[in-house]
């Protein structure tokens, strides 16, 4: 985004503040290639930071007061010695933030600021863990404000403490480690990570968005959760060793059938899900894309089939993208029940799967589709003013 945007758009939010001053950080949205519904149980993930991003302007204040204005002119704010109770707004995700890095004993500063993103809002994309990364940035001297992975780390003990969703750690940490054109393979136990480069010269990154609201996306979240939870609970029985569905494997399954069908299914997505983003990280390494594909077709029709997160829409969409010739990809990416799909196309074939979304998607579902063509980028940070 054009800093003279950011600079317009704070003069005039806060007409009295000195442009001098402005500083401008950003933190980017992120897709998952694969390894979904896996980071809250200590399995493996496979994000990529994206060029879709949230900027905030501002300038440094003397006060405790953090004020923040929208690109749509919402304007709203909080005390960084009173943050209080979640109010139920989009200063929730701002203000949990500053609460996380107040638990940590860190020094905070107060600030007049725009917040523009150019992530869309509940598509998937994590827009949220992308506002309270940047936040953190605007909230700090340091730099970084704390070392990236702690920094995600208090993101998500303000999504879970503050905000109260159970969100897992890959979305903050894709968007604070990111790294230019590469995905990155976490292990959400030891939260050891390495690049993946991507092979981004012949293939292109694209999201197509099913423009449907996430339809209960919050307590159907938590519920995945609970189930995951009551698998583990059951096979601990007979293996006391066993703390989560990482250390689950097939051969137990059978047994939490027996008691709970529900909680064999979603584990059988988390065990099979973890092996299949290994071997996605050897398929990429080895430019053996038909083998990527196959596994993203996996991983699709588990989430749809056995871990139950798919809508009508996302399967539309995957079905549009792998009958298009030149899409080597294609499954849904996030939480899922809305949102948007990730699709790995040749640079070539990317007109044609526009084309085809465009044609066929709203004929299947009555909605208008959106298409993010993507570059992988870095993690949060600030920039020149
Ligand atoms: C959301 C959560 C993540 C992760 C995904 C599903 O994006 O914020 O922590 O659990 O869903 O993979």
């Amino acid at each position: 985004m054009d800093a003279a945007i950011l600079r317009t758009a704070l003069r005039d939010a806060f007409p009295d503040v000195d442009l001098a001053t402005m500083r401008i950080v950003r933190a980017p949205g992120r897709v998952n290639l694969i390894g979904e519904h896996t980071d809250y149980n200590d399995g493996f993930v496979l994000p990529v930071a994206i060029d879709l991003r949230a900027w905030i302007a501002f300038v440094r204040t003397r006060d405790r007061r953090v004020e923040i204005v929208l690109g749509d002119g919402a304007r709203d704010g909080f005390d960084l010695d009173a943050i209080g109770e979640p109010r139920h707004g989009w200063i929730d995700r701002l203000a949990g933030m500053a609460w996380s890095l107040g638990e940590l004993g860190l020094d905070l500063h107060g600030l007049r600021g725009v917040l523009l993103s150019e992530i869309p809002m509940g598509a998937g994309l994590s827009s949220s863990a992308a506002i309270e990364i940047a936040m953190a940035w605007a909230l700090r001297d340091e730099r970084p404000p704390l070392a990236p992975m702690k920094l995600a780390l208090a993101a998500q003990h303000a999504e879970n403490s503050f905000i109260g969703v159970r969100s897992g750690l890959m979305d903050p940490f894709a968007s604070a480690c990111g790294q230019r054109d590469a995905a990155l393979m976490l292990d959400c136990r030891s939260l050891d990570y390495r690049a993946v480069p991507l092979p981004l010269d012949p293939y292109a990154l694209v999201a197509c968005d099913t423009r449907a609201p996430h339809r209960l996306e919050s307590s159907e979240y938590n519920a995945r959760r609970a189930q995951c939870e009551a698998a583990v609970e059951i096979v601990a029985r007979a293996h006391p060793e066993v703390r989560s569905l990482r250390d689950v494997t097939m051969d137990m399954l059978p047994a939490i059938g027996v008691i709970d069908q529900v909680a064999r299914r979603r584990a059988e997505h988390v065990v099979r899900e973890n092996e299949r983003v290994a071997l996605a990280v050897e398929a990429l390494e080895a430019g053996r894309m038909d083998s990527v594909g196959r596994l993203f077709a996996e991983s699709h029709a588990s989430l749809r089939d056995l871990y139950e997160v798919t809508s009508p829409e996302l399967d539309a969409l995957v079905e549009i993208a792998v009958a298009t010739p030149g899409v080597v990809a294609s499954r849904m990416t996030g939480a899922g029940f809305g949102g948007c799909t990730v699709n790995i196309v040749e640079r070539g074939a990317v007109e044609r799967l526009r084309h085809a979304v465009e044609r066929e998607y709203p004929a299947r579902t009555g909605r208008q589709p959106a298409i993010y063509v993507l570059a992988a980028t870095g993690g949060a940070g600030e920039v020149a003013a």
